[in-house]
C-alpha cells in the first residue's frame, strides 16, 4: 500500500482535526502518500480529493470542526453514487481509506468496501458516544463539557427565580451525553431514549420539591421516548397544574458540536488516527480502530453499527441516588 486517503463524514465532532492530523503524519512517517477527501462521501463522488502534507495539518489540533469538512450524503446511498466514488479513488491511485465518523459513516464504508474491496479502517468521530468497540468516541468529552458549562449557568438563573428548567442536549438515539450532563450538572432528572421515561415520577417529585429547593434541572436527550424537552415540559406542566411553578426550556443544540477539543479528545483522536493507518498497513479492513481499557482495539464495522453500546447501570443508579 502506497497511497491512502482520509475523510470526515456525518456530524462533525471536536477532535476530528486531531485525528486527521494523526492520520496524515502517521502515513508520512510510514512512507505513504496521503490524500484528503473533502466533504465526506459527497467529495468522494465529486472527486474533491487533494494531496496532504505534514504542513497541511499544522496548527489544527486545537480547532473544532473539521478541516476536511463534512456532509451527510444521500447520493452515496445509491449504487451509481458509490460507483462514481470508486472511479475517483481509482483515478487517484488510492489503495486504502481512513473513514472518520459515526454509525452512518461506517454503514456506508462497510457497503462500499464489500462492493469494491478498497480496505477501509474507521475512527470513531461522533459526539454521541454510541459506537460499540470503543469506550469513548472522539468529541464526546468536549460536547459534555460544553453542555455542562451551559447547565451550570442555567442553574444560577434557575435558582435565582425558583424555576424548573428542561434542558435539551443532543442524542437522537443515545443518552450518553444526557447521563454525563445529568450527573455532572447535578440534575434532578435525566431522560434518555434507552429507558422508558416515567412522567408520573417526575410530576410527583416536582409537586413535592423540598421547601428549600424550589428550582430544578431536568436534562432531556433530544430523542427521549416522551418527546423533546419542549414536549415533555408541556406534559409535566399540564399535569402539575400549579400557577406558582415557573417552567422554562433551553435547547443547547449545535453549540455542543463546536469548540476547542478537550485534552482527552485530542489524545483519543490522535491515537485512533495513528491506529487506523497502522491497521491498514497491517492488512486490517472493514473495521474501526477504537480504544478500550487504554488499549487500541479493532472492531468489525458490522459490530460497531450492529451491536448496541449500553448505558452503564452504575451511571443510571448514581443519577437516581444523587437526585433525592
Ligand atoms: O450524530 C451527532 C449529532 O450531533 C446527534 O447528536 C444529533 O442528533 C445530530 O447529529 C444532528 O445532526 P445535524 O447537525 O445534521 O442536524
Amino acid at each position: 500500500m502506497k497511497k491512502i486517503a482520509v475523510f470526515t463524514s456525518g456530524g462533525d465532532s471536536p477532535g476530528m482535526n486531531a485525528c486527521v492530523r494523526a492520520v496524515v503524519r502517521t502515513a508520512i512517517y510510514k512512507g505513504l502518500d496521503v490524500y484528503g477527501i473533502y466533504r465526506g462521501y459527497e467529495g468522494m463522488i465529486e472527486g474533491d480529493i487533494k494531496k496532504l502534507y505534514s504542513h497541511s495539518v499544522s496548527n489544527i489540533i486545537q480547532r473544532g470542526g473539521t478541516i476536511l469538512k463534512s456532509a451527510r450524503s444521500m447520493e452515496f446511498k445509491t449504487p451509481e453514487g458509490r460507483k462514481q466514488a470508486y472511479d475517483n479513488l481509482v483515478a487517484n491511485g488510492i489503495e486504502g481509506i481512513v473513514a472518520i465518523g459515526g454509525d452512518g459513516t461506517f454503514t456506508g464504508a462497510k457497503i462500499f468496501q464489500e462492493e469494491y474491496g478498497i480496505p477501509t479502517v474507521g475512527c470513531p468521530g461522533t459526539i454521541d458516544n454510541d459506537l460499540y468497540g470503543t469506550d469513548y468516541t472522539i468529541g464526546f468529552d468536549t460536547a459534555v463539557n460544553t453542555a455542562l458549562e451551559a447547565i451550570d449557568k442555567i442553574r444560577d438563573t434557575a435558582a435565582a427565580h425558583d424555576r424548573i428548567f428542561f434542558i435539551e442536549v443532543m442524542g437522537r438515539d443515545a443518552g450518553f451525553i444526557a447521563v454525563d450532563c445529568g450527573i455532572g450538572g447535578g440534575a434532578e432528572f435525566v431522560m434518555v431514549p434507552e429507558t422508558k421515561t416515567d412522567l408520573n415520577k417526575v410530576v410527583k417529585s416536582m409537586k413535592n420539591l423540598r421547601k428549600n429547593k424550589s428550582s430544578s434541572i431536568v436534562v432531556v436527550a433530544e430523542g427521549d421516548d416522551e418527546g423533546n424537552a419542549e414536549v415533555i415540559m408541556n406534559k409535566v406542566k399540564e399535569r402539575i397544574k400549579d400557577e406558582n411553578k415557573d417552567f422554562k426550556v433551553t435547547t443547547l443544540g449545535h453549540i455542543q458540536r463546536g469548540g476547542s477539543p478537550t485534552a482527552r479528545d485530542r489524545v483519543l483522536g490522535s491515537l485512533c488516527g495513528m491506529a487506523a493507518v497502522e491497521g491498514l498497513l497491517d492488512g486490517k479492513m472493514n473495521c474501526m480502530a477504537g480504544v478500550m481499557n487504554q488499549q487500541i482495539v479493532y472492531t468489525p464495522f458490522a459490530d460497531c453499527i450492529g451491536k448496541e453500546k449500553l448505558l452503564s447501570n452504575e451511571h443510571l443508579k448514581l443519577m437516581e441516588i444523587l437526585s433525592i
